[in-house]
């Protein structure tokens, strides 16, 4: 695309931002979808978020993405957040309003549209969650938003699992979410569940471990979900598929995260022959 005289500028704030995927998302949507946008990576440091966001705004940028460390220590320079952010207490979009930016997660809206084009909805789902850190809190807080069936959130450290349980089932007045120990999944019924994995366990370079290996674990499992997308088949997914369950990993969250923060931008709607041809090339440019 040509940059000239009117094109707004939108970007990412984080440390580090070197090897984001993110510049792919949006500037092939800029492409696709003609807006005159470009987007690029701003290194901020700890310490200087709100610095930057104060900068953004007197630069006129139009929208930002914000991720580690930012994502929670942006929300006090910010003049709200939506709902699920506010909840969460995280958020990764920042939208240019008349008096400052406005924080939305596109992260977990991002997971809800990639569970949606692969024909998966929450509502009375039944879950399980591997692991009780910060992506798996999140994952809990939009399942129960989402009105899923019971969800049963695994941890290696049973505490942090009971903390994320009681907090968000305080939050929506209702059961949801069962926390358990993770070596103790042969409690759980024989049914089948959609299983998200939400623990850094598989990150590459340590691609062959997982976090449960039994294959046993491996029958109770409808869809496969894991949150990482280094590498590409995660050991958690490929148990599945021998499992003979459907897999997909973290790399549709990501793309759907992007497509989210573009609309809110942009006040469009992306479709899904667009979001195909943006999904090949952030593919192509892993
Ligand atoms: P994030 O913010 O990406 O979710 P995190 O908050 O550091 O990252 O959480 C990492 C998750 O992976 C935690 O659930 C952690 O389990 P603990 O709460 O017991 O630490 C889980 N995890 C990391 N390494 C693990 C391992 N070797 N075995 C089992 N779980 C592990």
């Amino acid at each position: 695309m040509e940059v000239n005289g009117k094109t707004a500028v939108c970007g990412l704030i984080g440390c580090p931002v070197a090897h984001t995927l993110s510049p792919v998302i949006h500037n092939r949507l800029s492409e696709l979808t003609g807006k005159n946008l470009v987007y690029v990576p701003f290194p901020v440091e700890e310490g200087q978020v709100g610095q930057a966001v104060s900068g953004a705004w007197a630069l006129g940028i139009c929208g930002l993405n914000v991720t580690v460390p930012h994502k929670s220590t942006v929300i006090p320079y910010l003049t709200g957040t939506d709902t699920l952010a506010g909840r969460i207490g995280a958020v990764n979009t920042l939208v240019r309003a008349a008096d400052g930016y406005f924080g939305y997660n596109t992260d977990m809206p991002g997971l809800l549209r990639a569970l949606q084009s692969e024909g998966i909805a929450l509502r009375d789902e039944e879950l399980v969650i591997l692991g009780a850190g910060g992506a798996a809190r999140a994952v809990a807080y939009l399942a129960a938003s989402e009105n899923a069936g019971r969800v049963y959130i695994l941890n290696r450290t049973p505490a942090k699992a009971e903390a994320i349980a009681a907090e968000v089932n305080q939050s929506f007045g209702k059961e949801t979410v069962i926390p358990m120990l993770i070596t103790d999944y042969p409690k759980l019924s024989g049914r089948k569940y959609l299983v998200i994995q939400a623990t850094s366990v598989g990150l590459a370079p340590k691609d062959q471990d997982v976090v449960i290996e039994d294959a046993s674990f491996y029958q109770m499992v409808s869809y496969g979900f894991d949150l990482i997308y280094r590498p590409a088949q995660t050991r958690f997914m490929k148990l599945a598929v021998e499992a003979g369950a459907p897999v997909c990993n973290g790399l549709k969250m990501l793309l759907y995260q992007g497509i989210i923060a573009y609309e809110l931008w942009n006040d469009i709607h992306v479709t899904q022959e667009q979001a195909e041809l943006v999904y090949q090339a952030v593919c192509e440019s892993m």
